[in-house]
Formats: C-alpha cells, sequence, structure tokens
C-alpha cells in the first residue's frame, strides 16, 4: 500500500477512536455509518485489529450508508465486506448491528423506522456521529448518483434505481440524513480517482456546490465537521491549495 495510504487509514482510526470516546462519554452511545466500495476496507481491517480490545465496542452501533439490493452473501453486498473486515474481527454484538433490509418491500422505509426506534427520535433528524463516506468515478457519493431520484428525496432514506443509477438497484441514506452528522469523512485513495477529485475541488473553488451533476459537493454538513482523507495519488491533481 501507498507509505501516505497507510498513515491516513492510521488519521482515520485516531479519528474514529476520538469521535468514539466523545460521544459515548457524552451520550453513553456511538452511532457510525458506514460505505461500502473497495476503498475503505483497509480501513475496517485496520480498526478491528487496533482497536479490537476496545471496550467502545460495547456502546457502538453499526450502520451502513448504502446498499445494493443483493443478499448479504452476495459479492456485491457493503454488509457482507463490513462484517467480514470489521464487524466480525471486532465481535460487535448483533443488536448493535444494522444491516439494510434488503429484502423487505420498502427497504428505505424499513431502515428509517429503525432508525427512529433505536434513536428514539420524535422529531428532527437523528445525528449520527460518524459518518464514513467515498467518492465513486462519476463524483457520486453513498449511492447518490448523478441525476437519480433519491438526490431529491425528502426522507432519510432512499431506494435508488432507474437509468442514472448503476445497478444493481440501491438503498442509500440521504442528503438530510448524512448532513446532520457530527462528524463526516471522505475517504479517496489511488491515482484512479485523481481526476474527479480535480473536477470536484475546481467545482466547489470556482462556482460551489453542484450536487445533481456531482453529489459528493451535496455533502455539507448542517452543524458537523467535514474531513476529507487523501492520499498523495488521489490528490495528485489537485493544487497546493486545495490538497489535504
Ligand atoms: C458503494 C459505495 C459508494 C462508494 C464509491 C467508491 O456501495 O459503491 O458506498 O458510494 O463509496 O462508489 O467506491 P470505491 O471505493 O470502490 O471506489
Amino acid at each position: 500500500m501507498d507509505p501516505t495510504a497507510e498513515a491516513l487509514i492510521d488519521r482515520l482510526v485516531g479519528a474514529w477512536a476520538d469521535v468514539a470516546r466523545e460521544a459515548i462519554h457524552q451520550r453513553g452511545v456511538f452511532h457510525a455509518a458506514l460505505s461500502g466500495g473497495s476503498t475503505p476496507k483497509p480501513f475496517y481491517e485496520k480498526l478491528g485489529t487496533d482497536l479490537r480490545c476496545s471496550d467502545h465496542w460495547l456502546h457502538t452501533h453499526i450502520w451502513v450508508v448504502d446498499e445494493r439490493r443483493v443478499s448479504q452473501d452476495d459479492q456485491r453486498s457493503n454488509f457482507r465486506m463490513i462484517r467480514h473486515a470489521l464487524i466480525d474481527p471486532a465481535h460487535v454484538a448483533g443488536e448493535r448491528v444494522h444491516p439494510v433490509p434488503v429484502s423487505d418491500d420498502d427497504p428505505a422505509a424499513a431502515y428509517e423506522a429503525q432508525l427512529r426506534r433505536v434513536f428514539q427520535a420524535r422529531r428532527g433528524v437523528p445525528r449520527l456521529d460518524f459518518v464514513l463516506l467515498g467518492v465513486g468515478d462519476d463524483a457520486h457519493t453513498a449511492s447518490l448518483f448523478p441525476g437519480s431520484p433519491a438526490q431529491s428525496a425528502k426522507g432519510w432514506v432512499a431506494n435508488n434505481e432507474g437509468p442514472s443509477v448503476t445497478p444493481p438497484p440501491r438503498v442509500t441514506m440521504t442528503y438530510r440524513l448524512l448532513n446532520g452528522a457530527r462528524e463526516i469523512g471522505v475517504l479517496v485513495t489511488g491515482s484512479g480517482k485523481a481526476g474527479v477529485l480535480r473536477r470536484v475541488a475546481q467545482q466547489l473553488r470556482e462556482h460551489g456546490p453542484d450536487p445533481v451533476a456531482l453529489p459528493i459537493t451535496g455533502v455539507q454538513p448542517t452543524a458537523g465537521r467535514l474531513t476529507w482523507y487523501l492520499d498523495a495519488a488521489a490528490a495528485s491533481g489537485l493544487s497546493p491549495k486545495t490538497s489535504s
């Protein structure tokens, strides 16, 4: 692995530990929402190794940012990857693990009901403590694809499919839920992402967010913090002013 990617993952493990400690100290519980894709796997593995014996898992809830509507044994399942890389090694107890109920008729409504129940949310959007996002080559994040219906969804979770969504059909947390998080980390590694990051940085610098064309630019925390975690290869197309 690129040494800057390794250092980045260590920083992210440190950020996770800090946010978890603070959340548990303040509220007695830590809610994390994790993305799939290939980029975060080494981070989840490191987290499961470095913090394996930590007590914070006893107070940690794991949610899934977005999911493909496939079975949990399917290679394309985000939950499958997260379970193997993190949940199983860290022994996070089943009652605090929240896979998306993909086989439900309306998984978005069912997941939203689960969030409402666990957060005991009567009004207002639940505040996730830590959200980890990635960025696709087309600048999608979560399963919010350019020009796709879920981008304008009013709820906390949306089903997303159609011509603008890379198959299979998806279920995704919406901007409304994601942007309410206390801490959002966007992890991007590898030279293959340099081009999309350059476009995103240019858009933000020159015109501001354009969530329809570049969904990641719609991630704008309402009261939390957004941190970009980029390795040298991913950041190689950015000017020094915009690199992390
Ligand atoms: C998914 C993700 C998605 C991901 C990006 C980047 O289910 O695909 O949650 O939003 O973060 O597509 O994916 P890679 O890490 O594989 O490049």
